[in-house]
């Protein structure tokens, strides 16, 4: 049998040449053919951005739902970071004489900071070891002995219990074993005082920490507290330290304080040439960031402290290496408030956005969020190992005393002991 071109024509190999043919022809004429459905790839992402489980899983794993705004979250934070972390709270200068105390909110935690007869500058809850109520009276002043409004109890600057009406005739009751909760503090080499509420052994202090600040410029020379003051916002505190209106709130309050500090000739040429090096920041881990505006010789402290997973406290105080006359302090005092009320202002609108995505989106390039997060995970797998909650800054009293099984009865059945009768205001002694 001849071969002919018939033959090839229908050959199986002809006809892969042909379809291979057209399918080329196919693909440079009409190339959308060939290419995946765009439609279904876009939509399978959205989807992944508007389903908050989705977006953790696929996109950010290791963020927990809730980050923002989640009660559970912040409680996790309470243990894990707040706790037993070091935290800067004030300067020794704002603390002017014996009995000088200032009181702080520390993620639900009450804490005050008193300067002893000694001079020592010593921290403790805020919570009287009779009926847990608040003793400091203010949010700043001045007592060598706080005695609590309710039932009279008062302790001195170093949290001893010095008088209890009533009690001391009562059997097994031992002032000795009632004095304040002392909470630890570290002073730095400036005056800073960092106080850690775990109630056990503290991690040590973070010596890159000292280190860092001795190179903070400004805090080279011996700085004295000028203003300062605590604010409150509706938003997560982690969102403060990262707001993206941050730098425009630090430049503006540096721009206009310079005004207020009237540099001589030589600090503006001064200023002039080292502009770009005028303001300094310092990250103190994890609430607090600090500045310094070396032209003028000020140096500013702003902190964020959680009341809760949606509502923060902005402490501010600013310090000045030389004495400033009392209109400079009126001034600065207002524009310190105005602008840190727009700041706030600022974070709010802010946080609503952010917890508005749903989801735990939002930049995690933060280097500080990051460590938040570790501490947040190092905990829940501890607590996972436990079986349970772990609270380092919790205190248990010194067994069950008989005056306080006593005490508790007296509570339930609604009897006095001295001092307040019913719910009344208190008394109008005031220190
Ligand atoms: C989205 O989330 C819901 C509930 O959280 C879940 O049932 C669902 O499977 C998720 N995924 C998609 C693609 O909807
Ligand atoms: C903050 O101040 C700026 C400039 O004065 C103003 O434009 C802005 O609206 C203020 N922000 C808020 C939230 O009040
Ligand atoms: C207790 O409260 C009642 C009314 O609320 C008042 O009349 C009474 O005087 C109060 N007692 C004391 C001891 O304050
Ligand atoms: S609660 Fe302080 S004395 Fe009773």
């Amino acid at each position: 049998m001849e071969s002919t071109d018939a033959d090839f024509w229908f050959s199986p190999a002809s006809i892969l040449v042909a379809l291979v043919t057209i399918i080329f022809l196919l693909h440079r004429t009409w190339p959308h053919l060939f290419q995946p459905k765009a439609e279904k790839v876009a939509g399978s992402i959205e989807n992944a951005g508007t389903n908050n489980s989705d977006l953790t899983v696929s996109k950010e794993p290791e963020i927990p739902d809730g980050w923002w705004s989640g009660r559970e979250v912040f409680e996790l934070e309470r243990r894990a970071l707040f706790s037993q972390t070091w935290l800067y709270l004030a300067h020794s200068s704002q603390f002017e004489k014996p009995g000088s105390y200032q009181s702080f909110d520390v993620a639900g935690f009450p804490v005050f900071l008193i300067r002893g007869k000694d001079d020592r500058i010593r921290a403790f809850h805020n919570v009287c070891r009779h009926r847990a109520y608040t003793i400091t009276r203010r949010e700043t002043g001045a007592s060598t002995i706080l005695g609590c409004r309710y039932h009279g109890w008062s302790y001195d600057t170093t949290g001893r219990l010095v008088k209890a009406p009533q009690f001391d005739d009562v059997p097994g009751f031992d002032r000795s074993q009632n004095s304040l909760f002392e909470v630890h503090t570290h002073a730095t080499d400036q005056g800073m005082i960092f106080v850690n509420l775990n109630s056990g052994e503290p991690t040590a202090f973070d010596s890159g920490v000292s280190l860092s600040l001795s190179r903070f410029t400004g805090l080279e020379g011996k700085f004295t507290w000028v203003v300062g003051q605590t604010l409150s916002g509706n938003f997560n505190w982690k969102v403060g330290a990262r707001s993206r209106q941050l730098d425009a709130y630090i430049g503006e309050l540096h721009r206009k304080i310079s005004e207020i500090v009237r540099l001589d000739p030589i600090a503006k040429i001064v200023r002039s040439i080292t502009r770009k090096n005028a303001i300094e920041e310092r990250v103190l881990f994890p609430t607090t960031l600090m500045y310094s505006f070396q032209d003028a010789g000020l140096c500013l402290a702003i902190s964020f402290f959680p009341a809760s997973e949606s509502r923060t406290h902005i402490r501010y105080d600013l310090f000045a290496l030389s004495a400033v006359d009392k209109a400079g302090i009126r001034s600065m005092s207002e524009l310190l408030q105005s602008t840190t009320e727009n700041f706030t202002a600022e974070i709010e609108l802010e946080y609503r956005s952010i917890s508005a995505k749903q989801g735990s989106s939002g930049d995690l390039n933060n280097k500080d969020i990051h460590q938040v997060l570790s501490r947040l995970q190092e905990h829940a797998k501890l607590e996972r190992i436990e079986g349970g909650q772990i609270l380092p800054a919790m205190h248990k009293p010194e067994g069950s005393t008989l005056f306080q099984k006593a005490d508790q009865l007296c509570k339930e059945l609604d009897c006095v002991s001295g001092g307040l009768q019913n719910g009344t205001s208190p008394s109008p002694l005031d220190w």
